[in-house]
C-alpha cells in the first residue's frame, strides 16, 4: 500500500470529495451534534474547536500513510457541505483500509452515503493499493450496514462491545480487492 502525498479531489456523479478544511468544521460540527447522528458514533467531542483541530492535525497526514484517519468533505453540486468520510490504514495489519461515513440528517436516504463510499473504495483499490476496506458499525445502525452492502462490502464478523455499562453489537464488514 502507498501514502497519497498529492491527493486529487474525488469527483462522482453528484459528489466532490476533497481533503476537510478548517473552514468546514462549523457545517460538520452542526450535523455531528445532532443526537440522532451522534447515536451511533464514538465521538468524544462535536463542537467546532475540536471539529477544527482535528481537521489541522490530519492536514499532515497522507491517505494511506500512518498516523490514524484522513477525512474527506463531502460536497454536493452547489458545493454545500452534506457529509464527510475518512479512511484510515491499519497499522498492524498489511493492506487494510478502514472506512467511516456521515450524511447531515437533511442529506440522508438520497444516496449520498452509498455514492461516496463507493468512491472511497475505488481510491483505496486502485490509488492506495488496499488489499481490503473494512466498515464497522453498530448492527442496529441498519442504514450503515445497508451503505457497506450497496458498496460491496460483506459480512465478517460479530462481537459485543461494553461501554459505560452498555452492550453494543458491533460488525465487521470487508470487500476484498
Ligand atoms: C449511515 C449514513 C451515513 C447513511 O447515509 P445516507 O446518505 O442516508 O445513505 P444512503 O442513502 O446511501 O443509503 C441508506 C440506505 O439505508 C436505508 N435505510 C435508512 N434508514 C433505514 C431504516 N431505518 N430501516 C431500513 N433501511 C433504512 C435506506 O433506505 C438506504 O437503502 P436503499 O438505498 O437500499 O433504500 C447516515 O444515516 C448517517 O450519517 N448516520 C449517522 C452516522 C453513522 O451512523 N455513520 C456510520 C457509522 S458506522
Amino acid at each position: 500500500m502507498r501514502a497519497d502525498h498529492a491527493f486529487a479531489p474525488l469527483v462522482t456523479d453528484r459528489l466532490t470529495l476533497r481533503r476537510s478544511e478548517p473552514g468546514d468544521a462549523e457545517a460538520i460540527s452542526a450535523y455531528r451534534s445532532d443526537p440522532e447522528v451522534h447515536e451511533h458514533q464514538g465521538w468524544d467531542d462535536t463542537d467546532p474547536d475540536h471539529v477544527r483541530g482535528e481537521i489541522v492535525e490530519m492536514a499532515d497526514r497522507d491517505p494511506g500513510g500512518p498516523g490514524g484517519w484522513v477525512q474527506f468533505s463531502v460536497l454536493d453540486d452547489a458545493g454545500a457541505i452534506v457529509g464527510d468520510v475518512g479512511l484510515r490504514r491499519v497499522e498492524d495489519e498489511q493492506g487494510v483500509i478502514v472506512v467511516g461515513y456521515t450524511i447531515a440528517p437533511a442529506h440522508q436516504n438520497k444516496g449520498y452515503a452509498t455514492e461516496a463510499v463507493r468512491a472511497l473504495v475505488g481510491y483505496a483499490f486502485d490509488v492506495l493499493g488496499a488489499d481490503v476496506v473494512r466498515a464497522h458499525a453498530d448492527e442496529e445502525n441498519i442504514a450503515s450496514t445497508a451503505v457497506m452492502r450497496k458498496a460491496g462490502l460483506a459480512f465478517v464478523e460479530r462481537w459485543d462491545h461494553e461501554e459505560d455499562g452498555q452492550i453494543y453489537h458491533i460488525v465487521r464488514y470487508e470487500r476484498r480487492r
